[in-house]
């Protein structure tokens, strides 16, 4: 029987519905399909989780969008983060997710769930530089956690004219390096966990 292609999971550290930022992780996610991969985007506004909270925790465990999240988050070997930038940080909804998802659950090791997964991190953002800023702390994050992040990233700024109607990216050197990094992400993956029959 083949194996499955390597799984993906693509998502966006901003909730709100005209997300740039969740914009370009739609289409990272088709760029991962169309090099072979197998990606899934998820929407974290669809994970309410509350902020973190050492009390609630203590008293009513992992709550259950957590939860929900680390389960579809295990069944992924790939990550593609995409991060916004909150005066030159990451948002508080993507730090507050990967806190909630690093937690122990039961007899499972929070870590565990990051560990030898490979990602890669992308921002946009209105501003001139795409959330660059963003996009190292986003890495320094994941790579505390334990995902061995690719050096390639990308920055979109300009976000609010730098996509077409169509949800495509206007810039024609940006359309190719989110090619390249989607591609490069998937080969690792393939590399490092090889289909069957190769
Ligand atoms: C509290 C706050 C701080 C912000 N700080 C920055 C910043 O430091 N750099 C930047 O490029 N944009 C900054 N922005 C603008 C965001 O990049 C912009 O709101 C963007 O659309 C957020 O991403 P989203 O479109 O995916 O929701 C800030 C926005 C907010 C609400």
């Amino acid at each position: 029987m083949d194996q499955l292609p390597n799984r993906i999971l693509v998502f966006a550290g901003s909730a709100r519905s005209g997300s740039f930022n969740k914009r370009l992780a739609r289409l990272a996610a088709g760029r991962v399909e169309a090099a072979g991969g197998q990606a899934t985007f998820i929407d974290l506004r669809d994970y309410p989780i509350p902020l973190y909270d050492g009390d609630l925790e203590r008293e009513q465990g992992i709550p259950a969008p957590a939860r929900h999240l680390k389960d579809v988050l295990a069944e992924h070997s790939g990550l593609i983060v995409v991060s916004p930038e909150y005066n030159g940080f990451i948002t508080p909804l993507l730090k507050n997710t990967l806190d909630w998802l690093s937690r122990p659950d039961g007899d499972q090791d929070g870590l565990a769930l990051f560990r030898n997964r490979v990602g890669c991190v992308l921002s946009a953002s209105p501003g001139g530089l795409g959330g660059m800023r963003s996009l190292a702390l986003a890495r320094q994050l994941l790579t505390n956690l334990g995902v061995t992040v690719l050096p390639d990233q990308l920055a979109v700024p300009g976000a609010a004219k730098a996509f077409t109607d169509d949800g495509e990216l206007a810039d024609s050197g940006a359309r190719e390096r989110l090619d390249q990094i989607c591609h490069r992400l998937v080969e690792t993956l393939d590399r490092l966990n090889p289909p069957a029959g190769r």
